[in-house]
């Protein structure tokens, strides 16, 4: 298990973030893989997303989401401050436990909606994001790749303020992700989501072989 490693402290939780464009499945993905490690693991298994996985991240994410337009630098901070909280308050004291937490998109949403999509500088939308989360990276990324007609197919009908946006936005997002995903491999898996929800699950499985964490010793095992 690649452990999280912050301020210098191995911490023993293990943290998946899925990554993907409008419409990609992500959530559904999420679910499903938290499901089958808690199986097969034995161990306690978070599922999160962003924006809005605490109580006060569902206030951002409607500010962020369904309230007024808004420049992109304050959007960029609205979603940092979501995820700061969201670290602080949810996703670390659930890895100091040793619990499994998947969060259904973190930081690289942010370089590539508001970096790849909105056009602010993307060492920059990094950097705010690193700061909001102390530098917590995931230890595994899986980007749910599927062309633009694909992800605009499964779309619902009623679109949020990053839904209408157009199609070179789209494209402009999805390089990013490609690109923030080719320059580290060992930390992203690029998974091929067209299909059902079956063969996505499937071959999500199957590229996480050899990158899972331990599974939950017995009671009697534990030091
Ligand atoms: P959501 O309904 O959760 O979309 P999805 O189901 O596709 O994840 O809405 C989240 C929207 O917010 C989505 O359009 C992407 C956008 N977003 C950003 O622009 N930056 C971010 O940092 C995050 C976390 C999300």
């Amino acid at each position: 298990m690649a452990a999280v490693r912050v301020w210098g402290v191995t911490e023993p939780g293990y943290f998946v973030s899925f990554e993907g464009g409008d419409g990609s499945g992500k959530t559904t993905q999420a679910r499903l893989l938290g499901d089958w490690l808690g199986q097969t693991l034995g161990r306690d298994v978070v599922v999160t997303r962003e924006p809005g996985g605490t109580f006060l991240g569902l206030e951002l994410r409607r500010l962020v989401l369904h309230s007024e337009d808004m420049d992109p630098r304050t959007e960029a901070l609205l979603y940092a401050a979501d995820r700061a909280h969201h670290v602080a308050s949810l996703i670390r004291p659930a890895l100091d436990r040793g619990a499994v937490v998947i969060t259904d998109r973190y930081l690289d949403s942010s370089v590539a909606y508001q970096a790849g999509g909105r056009e602010l500088g993307e060492d920059e939308v990094e950097r705010l994001s690193l700061w909001a989360t102390h530098g917590l990276p995931p230890d595994v990324t899986i980007l749910l790749d599927v062309d633009l007609a694909t992800s605009a197919a499964r779309m619902p009908a009623d679109l949020d303020r990053l839904e209408r946006v157009d199609e070179s936005f789209r494209q402009r997002t999805r390089d990013a992700y490609l690109r923030r995903a080719a320059a580290d491999p060992g930390r992203w898996v690029v998974i091929d989501a067209a299909g059902t929800i079956d063969d996505v699950q499937a071959r999500i499985r199957a590229a996480l072989t050899g990158r899972l964490p331990a599974p939950a010793r017995p009671e009697g095992e534990r030091p």
